[in-house]
């Protein structure tokens, strides 16, 4: 009887989770998405703590009121520009607890003097492996994210030998366990395959640059939850399974996504090299020489204000600068002046999935003005202003046209269809990818130098005055 209410509640959960993913695919939904699988999520572990009696009623609020603090804290304090960094200690926190769970599962045979079914072990020791190997490379993503060690990618030759050793050392641990004659051994080779698999999750993250950290923590994200997933099928838990194989599914498809986007192989991503910590400064810059055109806020202010069409394109540069409030205000402005005003968003503008969409919903920008690469990019030909707000590599057209640019094949924004183009960013550097943009140089386009909330700022007062 109370093992089928626990079910019952786990099917409720499961429900929760996949309406909840599913209301995520629109800005419109996705806040009442992520609380209906927040619910579904407190629900599951409710069902589990309070029906099977596994502490007591002051232990589990004690708990879930310690856990819901620190999570809202932490939730109203970070940066969203430090998002990627957040997730990336939550996956390694999701790894580790998995790999706990199962290594607990080992003392309690160990405490029984009983020795597992091969099929109960095999699940143990792949939740002790990709767990201990995800705390591991988010804890590195984490450092490379947050600036705590170095973003450049590590690396020396014989790298990839001593990783392949590594790997096969996890594989050895595995198979000592399975033949271990009895669970002191099994205990041992559990532990020794928990130290190795910790030496590949550094392996397996120090030589990929920073820049690509957020493709590998959704990669993370995605071992997290096979990790969580086998911790389940170990503790025979329903929601466990359902929960993480959820989030394993939907972390790969996020990881490849992000890669389409990128036009890059998630193999290229892995073996990094690519949007090192020094590459925005480093970048040969092929352009130099040629001339570039500035402009002013005033000028900028005539051309928004007596255009038809403008589109805002926000990039990296407006998370930085903080400027989507102003840039909402700018909109409305020229709005209140008849000119139509949409904005257009890259898929990978700014460092992670939705950056743009969580800022610009921030600033209140109605869901409706904003489009889609996919929808947007053939009305640039009909647009008066492309208004470029710390967006660089989304824009850049050698995308699709120098086959020698890195970023060759990665989908663009077609801006420099418009009939003008207004750059705001601070100086000529590039972006992630570390290459020059064409775009700067092109007849069509004004540079508009400044921090973009500054250069935003200014405009509002402009078109005020004109
Ligand atoms: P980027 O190409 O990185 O360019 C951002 C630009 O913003 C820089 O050129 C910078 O120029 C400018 N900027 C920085 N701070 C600014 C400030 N305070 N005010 C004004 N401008 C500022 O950005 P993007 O066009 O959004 O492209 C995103 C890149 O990240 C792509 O290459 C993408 O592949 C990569 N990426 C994205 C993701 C996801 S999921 N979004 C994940 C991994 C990688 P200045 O320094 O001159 O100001």
């Amino acid at each position: 009887m109370k093992m089928d209410a626990i079910e019952l509640v786990y099917l409720l959960s499961a429900a929760l989770f996949i309406i909840g993913l599913k209301r995520l695919q629109s800005p419109a939904t996705a806040r009442r998405g992520n609380q209906l699988a927040a619910l579904g999520m407190l629900l599951a572990v409710a069902a589990t703590l309070f029906l099977q009696e596994i502490l007591s009623p002051v232990e589990m609020i004690g708990g879930l009121a310690a856990g819901g603090l620190i999570g809202l804290v932490l939730a109203r304090r970070v940066r969203m520009t430090a998002m990627p960094e957040l997730v990336a200690a939550f996956n390694g926190f999701g790894g580790l607890a998995s790999a706990l769970v199962a290594g607990a599962e080992i003392a309690r045979f160990a405490d029984q003097s009983e020795s597992p079914e091969f099929s109960t072990l095999l699940t143990i020791l792949l939740s002790i492996l990709i767990g201990t190997v995800t705390f591991a490379g988010s804890f590195v993503a984490f450092g490379k994210l947050s600036g705590r060690i170095s973003g450049n990618p590590v690396s020396f030759s014989g790298m990839r030998w001593i990783t392949l050793a590594v790997a096969l050392g996890c594989i050895a641990a595995m198979v000592w366990a399975h033949l271990s004659a009895d669970v002191t051994q099994l205990s041992t080779a559990v532990m020794v395959l928990g130290a190795i698999a910790l030496l590949l999750g550094l392996q397996f993250v120090l030589p990929i640059g920073g820049a690509d950290m957020p493709v590998v923590v959704a990669l993370l994200n995605s071992m997290s939850g096979l990790a969580a997933a086998a911790t389940g099928f170990v503790l025979s838990n329903t929601a466990l399974i359902v929960s993480g194989a959820l989030v394993g599914a939907s972390g790969l498809i996020l990881t490849n996504i992000m890669c389409v986007a990128m036009n890059r192989s998630l193999l290229n991503v892995l073996m990094g090299g690519f949007g090192s910590e020094s590459s925005d400064v480093e970048a040969a810059p092929k352009l130099e020489g040629r001339p570039i055109t500035s402009t002013t806020a005033d000028d900028t202010a005539i051309l928004l204000s007596y255009a038809q069409k403008v589109i805002i394109v926000p990039g990296y540069g407006l998370a930085v600068a903080q400027a989507q409030h102003q840039v909402r205000e700018l909109a409305e402005l020229l709005q209140e002046r008849g000119v139509e005003v949409k904005y257009a968003v890259h898929p990978v503008a700014g460092r992670m999935p939705g950056h743009m969409n969580v800022l610009l919903a921030e600033a209140n920008v109605p869901y409706d003005q904003l489009f889609e690469m996919d929808e947007i990019n053939h009305e640039f030909e009909t647009t008066d202003v492309a208004l470029i707000v710390g967006a660089n590599d989304v824009v850049n057209p050698a995308a699709r046209t120098d086959r020698s640019s890195p970023i060759y094949g990665m989908p663009v924004l077609n801006v420099d269809a418009s009939r003008a183009v207004v750059v705001l960013k601070r100086s000529m550097r590039p972006g992630y990818s570390g290459v020059q943009n064409a775009l700067f140089f092109a007849s069509n386009t004004r540079m508009l130098f400044g921090d973009a909330k500054d250069s935003v700022t200014a405009l509002i007062g402009e078109v005020k005055a004109v």
